[in-house]
């Protein structure tokens, strides 16, 4: 019998994170082989909130990808045909509205989002804001031109600076600030990146809709419940922000891709971390997921009988967002079991863990789709 496979248009991750120097080197290739475009996350050390930073980081993304070069197989075809990284601003304070404008005329880089990431809550987000309502000004520049923000939807610190529980995070948000922010900037483009809770998917069922209000989904939320994340030990790999939330919750996740709704689309939040920060006594958050992230929406999708929705949650929902066409070169996937085995090591010798890993995952994982060739 021959092996069931899906080609589907290349796809697009709304939310990758590939960081800066050797780790960038050594992780993108893995997401420029499976992905066209990427909506690249600005929380780098230091952060990106001038156009000029987003110039210099886009060129390495691109070098990056133009070192690899069995991913430019196709005689006369650019890096940014191969992969175009789409650059953010970090909404710290310093960004200001004449930034958002700048970066929206594209003169000197074309910025298509602004992220937004809750002082405190996560990898990098120093520079963030305690509440995303104080950032008024810069907001309303962003609903004048149109440029999408793109929300780490927790809180992590209340009106009194104390710390809410984590796994509260996300359903505080969804009820506190996300109605406010959506009731002061009707015209503002907002999406809420990767959605943990039922709280979040009910609001986004009933609240989304095109070019306004949507939602990324990661692998890593549709794969796992909290039990796994605390099966036999903390499970580092799965250690992320949000953190991965109860059984329930997966399911309202997975429910709602299997719909197939125009405005929720993959948003693989790979965040790679050296394997010392990963392992450590205070472990980072973020799960590097780009070797498999792909693999693992098919394999999901095809677990809920929904296939045929894959192609609009990977390929056709993202760009729409960010007013862009899908992409035209195809990408073909095939039903075969295949395990992670090895850290990915970078140049200067670091080694990078990825989800599912055989040695540090939940144990002996086998994914069970896997690229039709490695580009
Ligand atoms: O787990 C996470 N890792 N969540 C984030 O919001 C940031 C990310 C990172 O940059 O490592
Ligand atoms: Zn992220």
């Amino acid at each position: 019998m021959a092996k069931q496979e899906i080609t589907i248009k290349k796809p697009f991750d709304s939310h990758v994170h590939l960081r800066r120097g050797a780790t960038l080197r050594a992780v993108t290739k893995y997401t420029a082989e499976r992905f066209g475009r990427g909506i690249i996350m600005p929380n780098t050390e230091p952060p990106i909130d001038t156009v000029e930073q987003a110039a210099e980081y886009k060129k390495e993304i691109l070098s990056a990808v133009s070192g690899h070069s069995n991913i430019l197989q196709n005689v006369g075809m650019s890096v940014e045909q191969k992969f175009e990284p789409l650059m953010t601003f970090y909404l710290t304070k310093k960004l200001s509205p004449k930034d958002i404008g700048k970066g929206a005329s594209g003169d000197v880089c074309k910025i298509y989002a602004v992220k937004s990431y809750p002082y405190g809550a996560t990898t990098n987000s120093q520079w963030g804001y305690r509440n995303i309502l104080e950032a008024k000004e810069v907001l309303r520049e962003m609903e004048n031109v149109g440029m999408p923000l793109l929300l780490h939807g927790e809180v992590h610190l209340n009106d009194n600076n104390v710390e809410e529980d984590p796994y509260d995070g996300e359903k505080i948000f969804i009820k506190e600030v996300l109605p406010r922010l959506l009731d002061e900037y009707p015209k503002l483009k907002v999406s809420l990146e990767h959605m943990s809770t039922s709280e979040a998917v009910d609001f986004i069922e009933k609240n989304g809709k095109e070019g306004r209000l949507v939602a990324t989904v990661t692998p890593t939320h549709l794969m796992y419940d909290r039990r796994q994340a605390f099966s036999g030990g903390y499970r580092t790999l799965l250690h992320m922000k949000p953190l991965i939330k109860k059984m329930e919750d997966r399911e309202h996740v997975r429910e709602i891709v299997k719909k197939g709704l125009p405005f929720v689309s993959a948003g693989t939040d790979s965040a790679p971390h050296p394997e010392s920060k990963k392992f450590s006594s205070c472990c980072a958050f973020g799960v590097f997921n780009s070797p498999v992230a792909l693999e693992l929406y098919t394999q999901v999708f095809d677990e809920l009988g929904c296939l045929d929705k894959l192609e609009g949650f990977l390929s056709e929902n993202g760009p729409r967002f960010f007013g862009l066409k899908p992409a035209e070169d195809t990408i073909t996937l095939v039903k075969e079991d295949w395990q992670v085995t090895e850290p990915i090591v970078t140049d200067e010798g670091v080694k990078i863990w990825s989800l599912c890993d055989k040695q540090h995952g939940l144990g002996n994982e086998v994914i069970h789709w896997r690229l039709a060739s490695s580009l």
